[in-house]
Protein backbone atom coordinates (compact mmCIF):
# COMPACT_ATOMS: atom_id res chain seq x y z
CA UNK A 1 0.00 0.00 0.00
CA UNK A 2 1.16 3.53 -0.87
CA UNK A 3 0.41 7.01 1.20
CA UNK A 4 0.01 10.02 -1.05
CA UNK A 5 -0.08 13.48 0.13
CA UNK A 6 -1.32 16.47 -2.34
CA UNK A 7 -2.30 19.99 -1.48
CA UNK A 8 -3.64 22.25 -4.31
CA UNK A 9 -5.11 25.75 -5.52
CA UNK A 10 -9.17 25.84 -4.87
CA UNK A 11 -10.54 27.56 -8.18
CA UNK A 12 -12.90 29.17 -6.27
CA UNK A 13 -13.18 29.12 -2.34
CA UNK A 14 -15.17 25.89 -2.09
CA UNK A 15 -18.58 26.35 -1.10
CA UNK A 16 -20.73 23.45 1.29
CA UNK A 17 -22.36 22.21 -2.12
CA UNK A 18 -19.01 22.06 -3.85
CA UNK A 19 -17.54 19.83 -0.72
CA UNK A 20 -20.61 17.53 -0.73
CA UNK A 21 -20.15 16.69 -4.00
CA UNK A 22 -16.93 15.82 -4.31
CA UNK A 23 -17.02 13.53 -0.84
CA UNK A 24 -20.29 12.18 -2.49
CA UNK A 25 -18.10 10.73 -5.55
CA UNK A 26 -14.78 10.10 -3.44
CA UNK A 27 -16.91 8.09 -0.70
CA UNK A 28 -18.85 5.87 -3.67
CA UNK A 29 -15.46 5.25 -5.61
CA UNK A 30 -13.31 4.94 -2.64
CA UNK A 31 -14.97 2.55 -1.48
CA UNK A 32 -14.89 0.42 -4.43
CA UNK A 33 -11.15 0.65 -5.00
CA UNK A 34 -10.61 0.22 -0.97
CA UNK A 35 -9.15 4.09 -0.48
CA UNK A 36 -9.28 5.95 2.63
CA UNK A 37 -8.42 9.22 3.66
CA UNK A 38 -8.68 12.52 4.35
CA UNK A 39 -9.77 15.59 2.16
CA UNK A 40 -8.90 19.24 4.32
CA UNK A 41 -10.31 22.20 2.84
CA UNK A 42 -10.03 25.97 3.45
CA UNK A 43 -7.75 29.03 2.90
CA UNK A 44 -8.39 28.77 -0.73
CA UNK A 45 -6.38 25.48 -0.71
CA UNK A 46 -7.31 21.85 -1.04
CA UNK A 47 -4.95 19.09 0.88
CA UNK A 48 -5.93 15.17 0.80
CA UNK A 49 -4.35 12.31 1.62
CA UNK A 50 -4.87 8.74 0.11
CA UNK A 51 -4.01 5.72 0.99
CA UNK A 52 -4.85 2.21 -0.64
CA UNK A 53 -3.42 -0.40 -3.06
CA UNK A 54 -0.31 1.38 -5.40
CA UNK A 55 -2.55 1.39 -8.25
CA UNK A 56 -5.56 2.35 -7.35
CA UNK A 57 -4.37 5.62 -5.38
CA UNK A 58 -2.37 6.83 -7.88
CA UNK A 59 -5.36 6.28 -10.78
CA UNK A 60 -7.77 7.96 -8.38
CA UNK A 61 -4.97 11.10 -8.04
CA UNK A 62 -4.19 10.78 -12.08
CA UNK A 63 -8.38 11.63 -11.91
CA UNK A 64 -8.52 14.08 -9.58
CA UNK A 65 -5.75 15.98 -11.32
CA UNK A 66 -7.93 16.65 -14.03
CA UNK A 67 -10.67 18.40 -12.18
CA UNK A 68 -11.44 21.64 -12.83
CA UNK A 69 -12.26 22.72 -9.34
CA UNK A 70 -8.48 22.75 -8.48
CA UNK A 71 -5.25 23.48 -10.03
CA UNK A 72 -1.60 23.69 -8.97
CA UNK A 73 -1.76 20.26 -7.15
CA UNK A 74 1.20 19.24 -6.14
CA UNK A 75 2.52 15.86 -4.34
CA UNK A 76 4.05 17.05 -0.85
CA UNK A 77 4.68 13.25 0.47
CA UNK A 78 4.16 9.48 -0.70
CA UNK A 79 5.64 6.65 0.86
CA UNK A 80 5.06 2.66 1.06
CA UNK A 81 3.07 2.03 4.28
CA UNK A 82 2.18 -1.64 5.49
CA UNK A 83 -1.01 -0.34 7.43
CA UNK A 84 -3.62 2.35 7.19
CA UNK A 85 -4.05 5.39 9.05
CA UNK A 86 -7.54 6.22 8.32
CA UNK A 87 -9.24 3.09 8.13
CA UNK A 88 -12.67 4.14 8.94
CA UNK A 89 -12.73 6.98 6.55
CA UNK A 90 -13.34 6.42 2.91
CA UNK A 91 -13.27 10.22 2.73
CA UNK A 92 -12.93 11.86 5.67
CA UNK A 93 -12.91 15.82 6.04
CA UNK A 94 -11.44 18.35 8.03
CA UNK A 95 -12.66 22.13 7.42
CA UNK A 96 -9.77 24.63 8.08
CA UNK A 97 -7.27 25.85 6.19
CA UNK A 98 -4.12 23.43 5.98
CA UNK A 99 -1.44 26.05 6.87
CA UNK A 100 -2.79 26.65 9.88
CA UNK A 101 -2.15 23.54 10.63
CA UNK A 102 1.08 23.53 12.92
CA UNK A 103 3.95 21.35 10.41
CA UNK A 104 1.95 21.48 7.25
CA UNK A 105 3.25 25.01 5.95
CA UNK A 106 6.40 23.45 6.90
CA UNK A 107 6.02 20.49 5.44
CA UNK A 108 4.84 21.70 1.80
CA UNK A 109 7.74 24.26 1.89
CA UNK A 110 9.96 21.54 2.16
CA UNK A 111 8.33 18.86 -0.45
CA UNK A 112 9.83 15.64 -0.54
CA UNK A 113 13.56 16.07 -1.00
CA UNK A 114 13.89 17.14 2.70
CA UNK A 115 10.92 15.73 4.54
CA UNK A 116 11.51 13.56 7.04
CA UNK A 117 9.41 10.65 7.11
CA UNK A 118 8.48 10.95 10.99
CA UNK A 119 7.34 14.37 10.15
CA UNK A 120 4.84 13.31 7.65
CA UNK A 121 3.52 10.79 9.51
CA UNK A 122 3.11 13.08 12.88
CA UNK A 123 1.14 15.18 10.69
CA UNK A 124 -1.20 12.53 9.50
CA UNK A 125 -1.31 11.04 12.59
CA UNK A 126 -2.58 14.82 13.76
CA UNK A 127 -5.44 14.64 11.20
CA UNK A 128 -6.49 10.98 12.02
CA UNK A 129 -6.99 12.61 15.91
CA UNK A 130 -8.92 15.25 14.47
CA UNK A 131 -11.30 12.96 12.71
CA UNK A 132 -11.70 10.28 15.16
CA UNK A 133 -12.45 13.47 17.36
CA UNK A 134 -15.25 14.96 15.28
C1 LIG B 1 -9.90 18.25 -4.14
C2 LIG B 1 -10.61 17.08 -4.77
C3 LIG B 1 -10.52 15.81 -4.20
C4 LIG B 1 -11.14 14.72 -4.78
N1 LIG B 1 -11.02 13.48 -4.22
C5 LIG B 1 -11.56 12.40 -4.81
C6 LIG B 1 -11.39 11.10 -4.27
O1 LIG B 1 -10.76 10.89 -3.23
N2 LIG B 1 -11.97 10.07 -4.93
C7 LIG B 1 -12.70 10.23 -6.06
O2 LIG B 1 -13.18 9.24 -6.63
N3 LIG B 1 -12.89 11.46 -6.59
C8 LIG B 1 -12.35 12.55 -5.98
N4 LIG B 1 -12.55 13.79 -6.52
C9 LIG B 1 -13.48 13.95 -7.64
C10 LIG B 1 -12.88 13.51 -8.97
O3 LIG B 1 -12.06 14.54 -9.47
C11 LIG B 1 -14.00 13.21 -9.97
O4 LIG B 1 -14.85 14.32 -10.12
C12 LIG B 1 -14.86 12.03 -9.52
O5 LIG B 1 -14.04 10.96 -9.10
C13 LIG B 1 -15.77 11.57 -10.66
O6 LIG B 1 -16.54 10.53 -10.18
P1 LIG B 1 -17.41 9.64 -11.17
O7 LIG B 1 -16.44 9.06 -12.18
O8 LIG B 1 -18.05 8.60 -10.30
O9 LIG B 1 -18.41 10.59 -11.80
C14 LIG B 1 -11.91 14.90 -5.95
C15 LIG B 1 -12.01 16.18 -6.52
C16 LIG B 1 -11.38 17.26 -5.95
C17 LIG B 1 -11.49 18.62 -6.57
Amino acid sequence: MIRLLYCSKAKHEPNQETVDAILLASRKNNKTLGITGVLIHGGGMYMQVLEGHEHAVIRTYVKILEDKRHTDSRIIYITPVKDRLFNNWTMGVIEGDPLTFEDVAELRANRMESVHSDAFTRVMRKFSTILTHT
